[in-house]
């Protein structure tokens, strides 16, 4: 690892001042100062950790400064800031209703509690929503987004994500006057590239200046999350830092990437077990260690480089490829201790302190699904992938797609699909003229 972490203010964690970085994610200060457990799910409140780390899973939801489900993994750390587990009984360190999970281990139906008298069902509903709640109502009202006065950004080219895939598009289509803006949800445009051992963060940052110095407006921790087809012949809503942002395109292209997808095997949500890219993504623009015995799970070239990368930084790496050995179960309760493996030679039970899954990415497509962008279902994409032809052209006039949410690539594939849909999208626009 490069230079070390050195925090540089505190955070109060349920009244407890913790050691963090600012700016940094307020789950990777508390994952780094020693917390494990930063929530519990709803219902049967298994501990949790965060998994995804990129604001996808839901895994890291806490109450931060008086806000209910915050997502850790997207909230900057800041000297002060209030951060409190939430949806525990009666405190976030010792959760008594954790005691569902072990009296229901069959799940559990809550209809059945509702089948006594008025009064007793009356109860029975404060108990449900204790057990199923997902915090308290936030300590003040902000104005909806939509009260918020909006901007408008009208533009030749509207590029949603800001991964390998959507700034090499920029990249490509950049020049002769061209006004494109590019709108990454991350705190930091770069995508996957800033979780990538071969890579590094350096690498996403230097693509951003690049296209930042070719003229593309780049909007980060600016979140696209729907399309209006009614106004105006179509506006994209971007929750652009609390404000909302409403953006007018001649040709929109999306490279929205894919979503971090758990292995199945029993007791998968074992806090400890992270998808992949959120251990790279620790090591690699954190500088902080998942474990010192991580175990890493898949067979993809990106297992491959984060498994020595970790081994460079002085872990015991453990490696199952998740072909001809598959994981069966997770073992540990607050923190995974062991996986069970399953191969030729029979189970056997490896122990580690940190899992790293490194399965496909599911396409990132509903946004393009939600502007009418045709989608297929296909086993080697991972999920639902937008349908595109040889120059991105999506199903919708005027709307393009490249990246991973056409089907995963890798960087560098996805670097390259970007380059050549930037081009296309560049060649459309002079056809105009
Ligand atoms: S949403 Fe925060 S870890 Fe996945």
């Amino acid at each position: 690892m490069s230079a070390p972490r050195r925090p540089d203010c505190a955070v109060e964690l349920d009244g407890e001042a913790v050691p963090a970085v600012a700016g940094e994610p307020v789950a990777v200060s508390l994952f780094a100062a020693g917390v494990r457990v930063l929530s519990h799910s709803a219902k049967y409140h298994r501990p949790r950790s965060f998994f995804c780390l990129s604001g996808h899973c839901g895994a890291c939801l806490m109450r931060v400064d008086g806000e209910p489900n915050v997502r850790a993994c997207r909230a900057p750390a800041r000297e002060g800031l209030k951060v409190e587990r939430q949806n525990a009984f009666p405190s976030g360190k010792l959760d008594l209703l954790a005691a569902t999970d072990w009296l229901f281990p069959r799940g559990m139906d809550h209809h059945t509690m509702f089948t006594h008298p008025r009064p007793v069902n009356a109860l029975m509903q404060k108990v449900v929503h204790q057990l199923g709640g997902l915090g308290r109502l936030p300590d003040r009202s902000d104005p909806p987004l939509g009260e918020v006065h909006g901007e408008r950004v009208s533009v030749d080219v509207a590029i949603v994500g800001g991964g390998p895939a959507g700034l090499s598009a920029a990249l490509a289509c950049a020049g002769e006057g061209r006004r494109i803006a590019l709108f990454d949800e991350g705190d930091r445009a770069g995508g996957s590239l800033l979780c990538h051992p071969a890579h590094g963060p350096d690498a996403g940052r230097a693509l951003a200046d690049r296209a930042a110095e070719a003229g593309v407006a780049i909007h980060e921790g600016a979140s696209a999350f729907a399309w209006y087809p009614e106004d105006e012949g179509g506006l994209l809503a971007v929750d652009d830092r609390g404000t909302l942002t409403r953006v007018f395109a001649r040709r929109f292209v999306y490279a929205t990437g894919g979503f971090d997808v758990n292995a199945l095997f029993a007791d998968n949500d074992r806090p400890g077990i992270f998808a992949a890219r959120a251990v790279g993504a620790l090591l690699v623009r954190h500088r902080v260690l998942a474990g010192q015995r991580p175990l890493v799970l898949g067979d993809s070239p990106y297992a491959a480089a984060l498994a020595d990368a970790l081994g460079a930084a002085g872990c015991e790496v453990t490696r199952v490829d998740g072909v001809s050995e598959r994981a069966v179960a997770a073992r540990g309760h607050a923190w995974v201790s062991a996986l069970e493996i399953e191969g030729p030679a029979g189970l056997r039970r490896v122990k580690c302190d940190a899992v790293a899954v490194a399965t496909t990415p599911a396409p990132a497509s509903d946004l393009p699904r939600q502007h009418g962008v045709r989608v297929a279902l296909s086993e080697a994409a991972g999920g639902f992938a937008c349908v595109v032809d040889e120059r991105g052209a999506t199903s919708v006039p005027g709307v393009f797609a490249c990246g991973d949410v056409c089907g995963y690539r890798g960087v560098d594939g996805a670097r390259a699909h970007g380059e050549a849909v930037g081009r296309a999208v560049a060649a459309s626009l002079d056809e105009e003229r």
